[in-house]
């Protein structure tokens, strides 16, 4: 009888197969997608991000080019509120859209002045050289390397596909799919010591992610930077507590707003994604900050962004134009985007990469 697949494999087909998957046949964030994230709640999101990215930017001593590298970008959402945030940097601000699929892809052009088109390897090459005259606009589907600046992803490693795994007295095993479900056995598994010392924590024969793209993802990020920061905004936890969550409770399923259970159902028809460890991200190295959205919204200013909205609302109240609706806006979009139980609990995470000379200095 045949092991099967191993689940990453079953959720990188049902995902992003490049004509079956749900990612391929128009599934996406948003009001009319599947499911809501930050920069799709309004543009309250754009601006607070442009704030961090214009510290940033002040801290690397301002630099042109100046790389931010929106991974993930989904329909492009985030870059078009950054845009119209008008951020300090803008002049040197070089924007890549790394977006792995197609159908995504062609919507980073909608309303985006700036915006250069698709570009390849070399083209992208060029594109994070070039200076002045920004803001620009580019869409790719790898990370750039070499670059200063800013590499941020907003519920990008929730659906990097991952691995089901358990300890057991005889070691390590893996779920895999077999016709479409589950298989009734599990199959032997080598882990990394590291992944199977973490897995010592959690009770004997409990079903957890083994994220190991994720992990890469962030690697990879940290080494495409020269200087700057990588940024990680997601739903997580640690193995522990992940472990304790009953019925795998750290898979998701998103279909047309509904969360569902099944995540073998129909592949192609949901998103299938997972709560991000953050003990598994930490192993090649910790990050320099861990908090929730909600402080980390607060440490850039949304409570200032909400009072000056309230401010435009009550000025303009008798005769409200776009800017009084915005105003007011503000006040919905910043209690979504801190709500506790909501996407105020998401996590930030970032790795900061100092400029130097010496490599072993280099991440501290
Ligand atoms: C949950 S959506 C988030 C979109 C957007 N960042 C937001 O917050 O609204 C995740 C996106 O990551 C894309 N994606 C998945 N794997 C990727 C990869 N390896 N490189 C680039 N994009 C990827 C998916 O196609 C999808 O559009």
């Amino acid at each position: 009888m045949s092991d099967g697949v191993p689940f990453s494999e079953f959720m990188d087909g049902a995902l992003y197969d490049p004509v079956t998957g749900f990612y391929a046949v128009e599934g996406r964030a948003g009001r009319r997608g599947d499911f809501l994230t930050s920069p799709e709640v309004g543009p309250l999101f754009g601006a607070l991000v442009a704030e961090r990215l214009d510290r940033e930017w002040d801290r690397l001593g301002r630099p042109d080019p100046f790389v931010v590298v929106d991974a993930g970008a989904g329909p492009g959402t985030l870059a078009r509120a950054l845009a119209s945030a008008s951020p300090r940097c803008a002049p040197a601000l070089r924007y890549v859209l790394v977006e792995a699929s197609a159908s995504q892809r062609r919507r980073h052009a909608e309303h985006l002045d700036g915006w250069e088109g698709e570009v390849d390897a070399e083209g992208l090459a060029r594109f994070v050289t070039s200076t002045g005259s920004g803001p620009r606009f580019a869409s790719s589907t790898v990370l750039p390397v070499d670059v200063d600046g800013v590499i941020v992803a907003n519920e990008l490693l929730d659906n990097l596909p991952f691995d089901i795994v358990r300890r057991t007295p005889e070691g390590a095993e893996m779920l895999t799919v077999v016709d479409g479900g589950p298989s009734t056995g599990s199959v032997p598994v080598e882990l990394p010591d590291e992944v199977d010392a973490l897995l010592t924590r959690v009770p004997m024969g409990t079903w957890v992610p083994w994220q190991h793209r994720a992990r890469q993802w962030v690697a990879d990020a940290l080494s495409s930077l020269r200087r700057g920061t990588v940024i990680v905004l997601d739903y997580g936890d640690t193995t522990d507590a992940l472990a304790a969550r009953p019925e795998t409770g750290w898979l998701r399923t998103y279909a047309a707003h509904e969360r569902g259970a099944d995540p073998f159902a129909e592949p192609g028809s949901r998103d299938i994604t997972c709560d991000v460890d953050i003990d598994q991200l930490s192993l090649d190295r910790s990050p320099d900050l861990i908090t929730t959205q909600g402080e980390w919204l607060e440490g850039l200013g949304i409570d200032d962004l909400v009072a000056e909205g309230r401010r435009q609302w009550h000025e303009r109240a008798t005769a409200p134009d776009l800017v009084a609706l915005r105003g007011r806006s503000r006040v919905g979009e910043a209690e979504a985007l801190c709500d506790r139980s909501g996407l105020g609990a998401h996590l930030v995470l970032e790795w900061h990469r100092r400029p130097t000379w010496s490599t072993a200095e280099a991440d501290r």
